[in-house]
């Protein structure tokens, strides 16, 4: 029903897009909306403008606002982190650390994950069928007391809003965003102003959209060989890793509810005990889902800028996309020793596209060439997603 509303605001509809493949031609028409919701949003021609709430529109003030606050250590009960402490523009907003620490020095159990292009993934976070906008996943890191992340439990929400009230550049910041409301600050400005945001971090300028776009001198040789193999059904990553996002969790403005995916697959990497467990810190889906199916199982991370997320897998356990590569080869991860001993290649939850076969050095050094052709340089030099409070 919102799609169709989103879709009669506009009665002009205008010619898009001429894509000419060989002989035919695809005519995308948008309407008006549409077309300046992809010019605020500053969505390349070959990306779908992403899904947002109805309640929730983007605009230039609320992206404004929400650069303020997700760069703001303010946004913290002890003044000490924000957003941008586990999620920097240099690191497509990794931080580059295995797991984080809270603002109160508690160490996460997930790695921090990039955030280019994560409005695109069908449901948030690394295994959590259940947060499908910005809007609700932001609730935790900012509200959620076990663990802590930015700390604004019930205890101390007033404080941390009267910081903001008491802001005149705030102020105005939010009368901007939010002009019809008069009731100052609240979370749920802060939250719908961050998740816009979050939401116009849109990464599709890295050599591989160059080369799809045409460009065929954008990838080296190695590294079209590397996207052969990787789309082929020896190396099967494209079955978890499809489309312009490289996920098959995915989603956009035109998706439809009822053919939006929610997948999550087991990879292999813990076997603890040998009966399906992952380390009891961190079981997965089954954690939300309570099946034991579910155990070990995660969402398939868009690959966009991967070169720069290091460590990779929920958990930060593997160091280099090389040995994640070599960890697909071997169709899991056996661990001899410690805690954690146990074949991951034998988990019975495992996924059946994760299994062992043949590759040589020289195949591996291609997927990873191939791999490092999606990190998009302008996307973490672009001023528009950069510390206001240092320019
Ligand atoms: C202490 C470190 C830390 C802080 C502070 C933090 N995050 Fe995160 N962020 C993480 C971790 C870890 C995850 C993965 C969580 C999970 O899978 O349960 C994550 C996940 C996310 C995701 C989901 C991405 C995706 O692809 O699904 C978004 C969006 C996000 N964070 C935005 C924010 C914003 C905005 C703020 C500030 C309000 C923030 N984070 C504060 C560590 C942090
Ligand atoms: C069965 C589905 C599936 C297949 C096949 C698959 N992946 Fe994955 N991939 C996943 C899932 C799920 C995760 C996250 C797993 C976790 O954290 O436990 C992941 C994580 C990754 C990561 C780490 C991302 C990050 O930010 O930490 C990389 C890199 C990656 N995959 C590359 C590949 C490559 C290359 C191939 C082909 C050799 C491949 N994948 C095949 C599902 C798959």
């Amino acid at each position: 029903m919102t799609k169709f509303i989103k879709l009669i605001t506009s009665l002009v509809l205008l010619p898009f897009l001429l894509l000419a493949c060989g002989e035919s031609k695809t005519i995308v028409q948008q309407t008006e909306d549409e077309l300046a919701l992809r010019q605020l949003l500053e969505v390349p021609d070959h990306m779908a403008i992403p899904d947002f709430p109805d309640y929730n529109p983007p605009t230039q003030e609320k992206i404004t606002l929400g650069r303020h606050l997700f760069y703001d250590n303010k946004l913290s009960a002890n003044q000490t982190q924000s957003c941008s402490s586990c999620h920097l523009q240099s690191l497509a907003f990794a931080d580059g650390k295995k797991t984080p620490e809270g603002s109160t020095g508690t160490v996460l159990a997930r790695n921090s994950q990039g955030l280019a292009n994560a409005v695109y993934h069908s449901t948030l976070t690394w295994a959590n069928n259940g947060l499908l906008q910005l809007e609700e996943q932001l609730v935790i890191p900012i509200r959620a007391d076990n663990p802590i992340e930015l700390g604004v439990t019930d205890a101390v929400v007033d404080e941390v809003l009267a910081r903001f009230d008491n802001d005149e550049r705030y102020v105005n910041l939010f009368n901007a965003a939010f002009p019809d409301s008069d009731s100052g600050v609240t979370m749920n400005k802060i939250i719908f102003a961050i998740a816009s945001f979050c939401r116009s971090m849109i990464s599709g300028n890295a050599p591989y959209d160059r080369f799809i776009n045409g460009d065929k001198s954008a990838l080296t040789e190695q590294q079209k060989k590397g996207f052969a193999l990787f789309n082929g059904e020896r190396f099967e990553c494209f079955h978890c890793h499809s489309g312009i996002n490289f996920s098959t969790s995915y989603r956009d403005f035109n998706s439809e509810n009822t053919s939006i995916k929610f997948p999550f697959f087991n990879n292999g990497l813990y076997n603890v005990g040998g009966l399906g467990d992952y380390p009891a810190i961190d079981q997965g889906l089954s954690d939300i889902s309570l099946k034991p199916g579910d155990r070990g199982k995660f969402r398939p991370q868009s690959l966009r800028n991967v070169a720069l997320t290091a460590p990779y897998m929920h958990d930060g356990s593997i160091e280099t996309l090389r040995e994640v590569v070599e960890h697909y080869v071997a169709g899991g991860r056996n661990i001899e020793s410690g805690p954690y001993a146990g074949d991951g290649r034998t988990n019975p939850n495992k996924s059946g596209l994760i299994r062992p076969f043949d590759a040589s050095d020289a195949e591996i050094d291609a997927v990873v060439a191939f791999l490092e052709s999606l990190t998009d340089y302008e996307f973490i030099n672009n001023p528009k997603f950069s510390n206001p409070f240092e320019e």
